[in-house]
């Protein structure tokens, strides 16, 4: 018999509760492909960037911030919304591991968990994220408030975690993809990524999903152009990222930050517009661009969707709703689906 070493706080020690396993560095054909989409993105136009290289670690804290901003109205709601029914999503799933992809500091989580926990239903929980360092701060954070937690981290990809996935070990699944992160992603990505979720579930495991809702257009703007600047820091430190990510000189006061409201698509974009003419090198990528004045890089789409439409588009792909639960504005929403074959 092992007997466990005991801290401070009289918790079991934490490390036989956790797992950290990386995704892509375990992976040579993924390192061999990084910075393709990079490539890609900067020889197209318009100019473009995936976002997920908003996400380093320095990226995620500012995401953090974010997320606290008085018009950033949507961490708020949705975190409303959850206080209200996460002992429900407990009553109507039972057990199960609890995936979250993007889990970033996992705060919302903790109103899951501890829902779950007031049951008194096992804790595991499968954070997924492509940024290391909050991944396992946040996840050794869990381990010491939640003493029955089993946390098994996943740094990657959702694509690489969907398709990864280690065997169950509990009855049932509950996939989250809450923050409306969704809305990131355009129509066809979508398409492909809601595929790869009904893919990896079995019949009658859940799908939980966090998503924006349209609603009157100074609201959005607000949102994504605050008074404190501290998304126009977010969307510069794309930039920084990939200067030292793939041995870059962009040069950050060379750019502005442009977020807008597209009503015919109903989402919001971000650009950084260059300032002046400038030439680039990215020298990982051995790539070099070029930027005429005013000439913008789009790097982000926010979708603002209408809860009947996502709910067929949900079931278009198998996702067949089970419960909705929305703000008293109308909001936001939460949609618990789950997956039919
Ligand atoms: C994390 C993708 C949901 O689109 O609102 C915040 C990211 N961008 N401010 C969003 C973001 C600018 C956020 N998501």
């Amino acid at each position: 018999m092992t007997i466990l070493p005991l801290q401070k706080n009289g918790y079991k020690n934490i490390e036989h509760r956790l797992k950290l396993k990386y995704l892509h560095s375990a992976n040579y054909l993924g390192n061999i492909l990084q910075g393709i989409d990079v490539i890609q993105g900067l020889n197209q136009t318009p100019k473009n960037l995936p976002p997920q290289y908003f996400y380093d670690d320095k990226g995620s804290e500012l995401f953090e911030e974010i997320c606290g901003l008085p018009e950033y109205y949507l961490t708020r709601t949705e975190t409303q919304i959850l206080a209200h029914c996460a002992h429900e999503i407990a009553e109507i799933t039972g057990k199960c591991e609890i995936i979250e992809l993007g889990s970033g500091s996992s705060t919302k989580t903790r109103i899951i968990l501890d829902a779950y926990a007031k049951k008194k239903l096992p804790l595991h929980y499968l954070p997924v994220d492509v940024s290391a360092g909050i991944l396992e701060s946040s996840a050794r954070q869990l381990l010491l408030d939640y003493p029955t937690l089993y946390v098994d981290a996943l740094v990657g990809t959702y694509e690489e975690a969907l398709s990864h996935l280690p065997i169950k070990s509990l009855p049932n699944r509950m996939m989250m993809f809450i923050g409306s992160t969704l809305g990131n992603l355009n129509p066809e990505k979508c398409h492909v990524f809601l595929s790869q979720i009904q893919a990896a579930l079995a019949e009658d495991e859940y799908f939980l999903l966090g998503v924006d809702l349209q609603k009157p257009q100074h609201i959005l703007e607000a949102a994504y152009n605050d008074s404190q600047g501290v998304t126009v820091a977010f969307n510069l430190n794309m930039l920084a990222h990939l200067n030292y990510r793939f041995d870059g000189n962009f040069d950050l006061d060379n750019f502005e930050h442009w977020a807008f409201y597209n009503q015919e698509e109903n989402q919001i974009e971000m650009h950084l517009r260059s300032k002046r003419p400038q030439t680039v090198q990215l020298r990982k990528l051995n790539l070099q661009v070029s930027f005429a004045r005013d000439e913008t890089l789009h790097t982000e789409i926010s979708r603002k969707f209408d809860l009947n439409q996502i709910q067929m588009t949900l079931m278009g792909h198998g996702l067949k709703t089970t419960q909705v639960w929305t703000d008293e504005k109308g909001w936001f929403a939460l949609i618990l689906t789950q997956a039919k074959k």
